[in-house]
Order: C-alpha cells, then sequence, then structure tokens
C-alpha cells in the first residue's frame, strides 16, 4: 500500500513504510469504469483521479505543465483510487511497479513541466454556445462526481475548451478549482453551488467588471430564485424520470433543497435529491450561457428579472442611505423576515 502525504508545498508524497518514493499531483477526474482501482473519498463517492509526477520546486500549483504524463492503473498504465482523508491518501489498486516507473518518468517530467502558462488578462474569448448542450453537460460532470459547483463550472467551461481551445484549455482540472462549492459550500448549504460555479465561469468570461458581472450575475440569481427548477428540459436527463419542481425564493442551497423536499417529499440526502441538484448544475449553466450570448455575441441583454418589492420597500429604511442603514442584499427579505409594520 502506497500512501499520499500532503505537503505544505502542493502536490503530495508518495510513500511506502514511511519513505518517500515519488511526488505527485493529483490531476484531472477519471470517468467511472476507467480503471478498476477504487477508492472512498471523505465525502462518500468513489472516485479516480490522474497522477501527474511532479517535482516540488519545478511545479507550482496554478502552472499547468504542458506536456502532462497521465498515469492509469490497469492496461498498463497507472491510476490511482484516492481515498481522502485527514492529511493522507490511501493508495489502492495500483502495482507495485508505480513508484519505480514514476521515479524514472520523473526525471523526464521535470524537464517538460519547467514551462510556464501565460493567461491572458480577463475577458476571456467567448463563442455563441448552445444551452442546451451545456446544460446536459453540467447534469453529466455532476455526475462525475462534481457535484453542483465544480458540475456546473466544467459545464460551461470544458465546452468553451472544446469551441474555443485556449485559455480554457490550460486552466487546472475544474475540481481543483471548484469542488470546495459542493452543497452550498462544503455542505453549509449557503449559496447553491450551481449558481456559484455558473457565476465563477461568468466572471472568467465578462472579466473584472463590476457593472457587466452585475447585470449577469443579477439576472442569473433572479432565474435561480425565482423559476421552478429543475427545467421541464433537464428534467429529461437520467433515469428517475420527472421529478417534482420548486422555486427557492433565493439562491441559497438550503432553502432550495429544502423546498424541493416540500415538494416532491423526498429526503435531503436521498438520490433523487442528488439527481435533482445535477439537473440544477445544467439547468443554471444553461441559463448562464443563455446570458452570455445575448450579452456577448448577440450584443442585447434586456434583464427579465424583476426584484421583489421588499428590496426597496425594506430598503428604504434599511439599506444604503436609509435612516437606519444597517442590512444589505438583494435576497427576498420576506423569505426570512415579516414585516414588522404588521
Ligand atoms: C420606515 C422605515 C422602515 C421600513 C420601511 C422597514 N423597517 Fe424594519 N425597522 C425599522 C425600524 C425603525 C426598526 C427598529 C430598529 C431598532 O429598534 O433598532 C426596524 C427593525 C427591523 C428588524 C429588527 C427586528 C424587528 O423585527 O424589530 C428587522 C428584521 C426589520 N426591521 C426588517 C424589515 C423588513 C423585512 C422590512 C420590509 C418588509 C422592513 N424592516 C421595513 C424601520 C423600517
Ligand atoms: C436568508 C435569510 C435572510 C434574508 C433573505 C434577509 N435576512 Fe435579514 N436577517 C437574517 C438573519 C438570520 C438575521 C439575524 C437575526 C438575529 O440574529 O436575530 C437578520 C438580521 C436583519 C436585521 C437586523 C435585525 C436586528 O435584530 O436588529 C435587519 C434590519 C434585517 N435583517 C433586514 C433585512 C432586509 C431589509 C432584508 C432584505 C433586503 C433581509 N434582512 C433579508 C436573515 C435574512
Amino acid at each position: 500500500m502506497y500512501y499520499f502525504t500532503n505537503e505544505k508545498k502542493g502536490g503530495y508524497n508518495v510513500t511506502k513504510g514511511g519513505k518517500v518514493e515519488t511526488k505527485v499531483r493529483i490531476g484531472k477526474q477519471l470517468p467511472k469504469g476507467e480503471s478498476q482501482a477504487e477508492g472512498w473519498l471523505g465525502y462518500g463517492f468513489h472516485n479516480l483521479w490522474e497522477v501527474e509526477i511532479m517535482e516540488d520546486k519545478k511545479v507550482k500549483p496554478l502552472e499547468k505543465a504542458l506536456s502532462r504524463r497521465k498515469f492509469l492503473c490497469d492496461a498498463g498504465k497507472f491510476a490511482v483510487g484516492t481515498a481522502v482523508g485527514i492529511g493522507s491518501i490511501g493508495l489502492v489498486g495500483c502495482s507495485a511497479k508505480m513508484a519505480e516507473q514514476t521515479k524514472e518518468k520523473a526525471k523526464e517530467t521535470v524537464a517538460a513541466t519547467n514551462t510556464k502558462v501565460e493567461f491572458p488578462p480577463t475577458p476571456w474569448p467567448y463563442k455563441k454556445l448552445d444551452p442546451e448542450v451545456v446544460r446536459k453537460a453540467g447534469f453529466e460532470a455532476y455526475k462525475r462526481d462534481l457535484h453542483c459547483m465544480a458540475g456546473s463550472f466544467a459545464a460551461i467551461i470544458e465546452t468553451l475548451a472544446k469551441e474555443v481551445g485556449y485559455p480554457y484549455d490550460a486552466i487546472p482540472p475544474v475540481e481543483q478549482l471548484a469542488y470546495y462549492g459542493a452543497g452550498g459550500v462544503m455542505g453549509w448549504a449557503t449559496l447553491c453551488g450551481a449558481a456559484n460555479g455558473s457565476c465563477m465561469a461568468i466572471n472568467l468570461i465578462l472579466g473584472k467588471d463590476h457593472e457587466k458581472l452585475g447585470v449577469a450575475i443579477n439576472e442569473l440569481l433572479g432565474y435561480y430564485s425565482t423559476t421552478p427548477l429543475p427545467t421541464a428540459n433537464s428534467n429529461k436527463f437520467g433515469d428517475m424520470g420527472e421529478q417534482a419542481q420548486s422555486v427557492a425564493g433565493n439562491p441559497l442551497c438550503h432553502v432550495s433543497v429544502t423546498n424541493w423536499c416540500k415538494a416532491s417529499g423526498k429526503k435531503s440526502f436521498s438520490p433523487e435529491r442528488a439527481e435533482r441538484c445535477a439537473k440544477l448544475a445544467g439547468d443554471i449553466a444553461a441559463k448562464a450561457v443563455e446570458l452570455l450570448n445575448q450579452i456577448i455575441v448577440e450584443g442585447s441583454f434586456t434583464p427579465v428579472y424583476k426584484a421583489p418589492e421588499a428590496i426597496t420597500d425594506c430598503g428604504s429604511c434599511h439599506t444604503k442611505g436609509g435612516v437606519l442603514e444597517n442590512s444589505r442584499g438583494k435576497m427576498d427579505c420576506l423569505t426570512c423576515h415579516d414585516d414588522h409594520r404588521g
């Protein structure tokens, strides 16, 4: 058994019997079935990952090697099944040959990976995307154990990597950037990951433009809050048939999930709920590209979402410029507060 032990400098030491054999970085997650090697991730899902050989001084965490070496375990290649625990990853299913071969490859790879990828400034190039392609991609990405945030981010970014290529194809694997958003940020059920991941993609595509981002994200989160989800389009995916729809009222995972549980009669940790969230990863990513198509490609965008009256009403006293100015936000105040004026 080999163990991966985390290192501050990034990457993992592969150790056997306490001895460091080589140093690797976890790469892309592999689709299921690509290898027999399987492990257990703390979250409770089976995962397979590519392993990249690295050498700590040469490869910085966010620099992507131009020529990456990928190892798959079976069929004479390498893969690892990971079990992410605190500080260590059990390496299952790989032959003992791995360490020898990786050491040998490491030398070669060090030279190849010592190349820095330059990223252009944002906004990044954009090409009109088919929202239905992205919707399906989001659903499928969720099912690759990316969950909601990395799933919706992948739906947009991986589709652009296919359609546009660079720089979308040069960024680190989506789960290295966006996995944390699962369950509304690691189970805290705050901002829905489907929304979070879509907004992250929008950020790359529109750039650091406060006004443009504000407009696009306002519309997206407004859509999220007011639309019966999953949509009829995503409800065709998977094999659970048409699922109940619900309206969240705000973009919080907590409210979104709980309202759906009420509507469907299903439990919040049920496979049905996961299926529904996979559909949302597709739906929200699809809406995001629909908006981007309008804003960037068609050059004409008219917001549809109308903020609830409470925002201006309650806000007249409680937000910027009001007598109290003790709150902020665009979520409907009445999803959480009563009107104290009776
Ligand atoms: C005309 C001004 C005004 C408007 C409009 C207004 N509030 Fe208030 N609100 C106040 C004042 C004044 C207080 C008492 C502040 C204090 O005692 O510190 C208050 C208190 C509150 C509190 C504190 C807890 C409580 O219930 O006393 C909440 C929450 C609140 N408002 C929410 C809202 C919401 C939601 C709306 C819209 C539905 C709203 N307010 C509309 C003036 C306003
Ligand atoms: C997701 C739920 C949620 C939404 C939406 C929300 N609030 Fe709150 N708000 C809270 C919570 C929770 C507190 C803290 C209450 C406490 O600690 O007693 C709070 C506190 C407040 C307070 C201070 C209450 C006090 O005790 O003085 C005001 C005022 C307030 N909110 C106004 C608003 C307004 C105006 C909106 C709409 C723009 C809004 N809230 C939207 C959850 C929410």
